[in-house]
């Protein structure tokens, strides 16, 4: 197994757009590059929904085999457990889990694997960073005081992680244009895009290849 480089998208804060964002991303940059997702949100899986996967992961010689859709390869709870049965998962198990679709996974080889970070900044975030190479963070917020908020707690814990930051996409659902996004700026986050309401992302469709995720892809791209 190789992987080139391991993308994490996140915020603390929930529902902001993380999973549909790695997923678009992910069908833009497949045109070019071999791209794996792993679904980090062990108690809410959505990956598997998005890339409407229903068949439950193979294991062959005692490695998780996921899923391939466009040319992507899947790993989420979903394919895995039943929903229930993931939803009932304890704390001890959960970073148990992430280290085995971390380790556990035949990602064969790829040049970028993308991270769909659950919310929040807790064990999953200590888990990810200590068992795998993370090589970017990039961060989604929308044009919101809450959002930037917890944006805030997640900078400071990459700064303490010692996780580079390729910078933020601002995911403006709402068409919101009251709200400045200067806080990116004054913290030195460069902004990589943005997305409006799209219906396309809203209702994911994976025949869909999104303007602004295509643009952001060339600047995964040609960060080397
Ligand atoms: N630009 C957009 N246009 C339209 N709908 C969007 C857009 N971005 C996100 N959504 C919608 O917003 C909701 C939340 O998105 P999503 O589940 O991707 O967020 P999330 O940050 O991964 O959430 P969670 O914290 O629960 O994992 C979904 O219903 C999704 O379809
Ligand atoms: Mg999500």
């Amino acid at each position: 197994m190789s992987i080139k480089k391991i993308i994490a998208f996140g915020s603390a804060k929930g529902g902001v757009g993380k999973s549909s964002i790695t997923a678009s991303i992910a069908l833009s940059l497949s045109k070019h590059k071999r791209v794996g997702i792993l679904d980090a949100d062990i108690y809410g899986p959505n990956q598997n929904i998005l890339f409407n996967i229903s068949s439950k992961n193979k294991i062959t010689n005692n490695l998780i085999q996921p899923a391939e859709v466009k040319n992507i390869k899947v790993i989420s709870m979903g394919n895995i457990l039943n929903y229930d049965e993931a939803a009932i998962w304890r704390g001890p198990m959960l970073s148990g889990a992430i280290k085995k679709l971390i380790h556990k996974s035949n990602w064969g080889k790829l040049d970028y694997l993308l991270i769909d970070m659950p919310p929040g900044t807790g064990d999953p975030y200590l888990t990810i960073f200590k068992e795998l190479d993370v090589n970017e963070f990039i961060l989604i917020s929308t044009p919101n005081g809450l959002a930037i908020s917890d944006s805030q707690k997640t900078i400071s814990l990459l700064k303490k992680l010692n996780v580079n930051i390729l910078g933020y996409i601002h995911n403006n659902i709402f068409n919101n244009n009251d709200f400045n996004m200067d806080f990116f700026n004054i913290n030195d986050i460069k902004h990589l895009g943005t997305y409006i309401f799209d219906k396309n992302l809203h209702n994911f469709n994976c025949e869909y290849y999104s303007k602004v995720s295509n643009q952001i892809s060339k600047i995964i791209l040609s960060d080397v």
